[in-house]
């Protein structure tokens, strides 16, 4: 047994009362290995419901080792798990669709469906994006969410495949609106409610985040120098009850640049404004190099200084499936009451 193979089986027996307490809540998408903490930087396996998703960062894996890991996964939880391997060793983590390692059985790259706190979720294996459908790390702010939607409007920020909305809907949300300017990520959004026949319908507005959320908070939208604008949806000004915001590390568009670690404040400060006086905000960074207690104080103080302080603050770490030797978790959640 390699010491890969041994690094796996630690991992998975590490994770055994976790699995059994997400299996119970009607979840089985999770991490197996987080190979960054438990012995193999750059390779991470997940399971999406029937699939088993391995992805390697740094170095190509051998496909003896890849077959001997899939079959351990599959022994260990007593599932046929659909293996895909999804090798993002190339530049820009660019998934190698040349797949000279290991070629996917047509059944594991078909549109399946994976589980989280009792809903269904679109999972493909391949797609258009690199990344996969639902970021499982994010599990435990779906978790909130639906425990906190109950007659609320809320709006999905940066809103992907709307895993949030979904789970304001399931939590009762009166409205869940998703926004998000890649219409191919708002489909799958439409596909994970047309998975869950039985939610209230949500919303979907495509378009850039700036001009949106500025129009939403009732600031101007910028113009930047001597550069029109591209055309935007108009949106009346209007305050949300809860108002999630987990933007990616870094995006450019023609309206601004999303930088977490220089300048999360213009984010933040309209995704303040567009939250009503005694509602929550639920805000996110994902960038390992930014700590938590700097970041925390940050948003504190931009609250402050727009006049709305906030009353109470929570941090809300992933689950154990995506441990931590640190204790300083890449993403960091913030629940802010006002
Ligand atoms: C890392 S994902 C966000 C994860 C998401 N919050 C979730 O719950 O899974 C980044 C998303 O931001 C969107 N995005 C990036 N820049 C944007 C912008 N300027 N305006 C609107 N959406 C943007 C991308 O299309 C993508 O769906």
């Amino acid at each position: 047994m390699t010491s890969l193979d041994q690094a796996l089986r630690a991992a998975l027996h590490t994770r055994q009362p976790l699995l059994d307490e997400l299996h119970q809540q009607g979840t089985d998408c999770y991490r197996l290995f987080h190979g960054s903490q438990e012995g193999a930087g750059g390779l991470t396996l997940d399971r999406y419901g029937p699939q088993l998703l391995v992805q390697s960062f740094h170095q190509s894996l051998e496909r003896d080792q890849l077959l001997r890991l899939a079959e351990n996964c599959r022994e260990h939880l007593n599932e046929p798990l659909l293996l895909v391997y999804n090798d993002r060793s190339q530049g820009n983590s660019r998934v190698d669709r040349q797949d000279p390692v290991y070629r996917a059985e047509d059944a594991a790259l078909d549109d399946l469906v994976g589980h989280e706190w009792g809903l269904n979720y679109r999972v493909r294996g391949r797609h258009a994006g690199q990344d996969p459908l639902l970021f499982l790390d994010l599990r435990n702010a779906r978790g909130w969410v639906k425990a906190h939607s109950a007659d609320k409007s809320v709006l999905n920020l940066f809103a992907y495949t709307c895993g949030v909305g979904l789970a304001a809907s399931a939590g009762g949300a009166r409205e869940s609106l998703n926004l998000d300017f890649a219409e191919g990520n708002l489909a799958v959004g439409r596909e994970n409610a047309a998975l869950n026949p039985e939610l209230p319908p949500m919303q979907f507005i495509q378009s850039d985040y700036f001009p949106a959320i500025r129009q939403l908070a009732g600031l101007p939208v910028a113009q930047r120098r001597g550069h029109p604008l591209p055309s935007y949806p108009r949106l009346a000004a209007r305050q949300f009850d809860l108002v999630f915001l987990d933007p990616p590390a870094w995006a450019k568009s023609a309206f601004g640049t999303v930088d977490l670690l220089r300048d999360y404040q213009s984010l933040l400060k309209p995704a303040i404004l567009a939250t009503a006086a005694d509602g929550v905000l639920v805000c996110c960074n994902n960038l390992a190099k930014v700590a938590l207690a700097d970041w925390r104080e940050q948003v504190l103080r931009c609250a402050d200084k727009l006049g709305r302080p906030v009353r109470d603050c929570q941090v809300l770490a992933p689950a154990a499936d995506f441990p931590s030797l640190d204790g300083q978790p890449p993403l960091k959640t913030l629940i802010l009451r006002f």
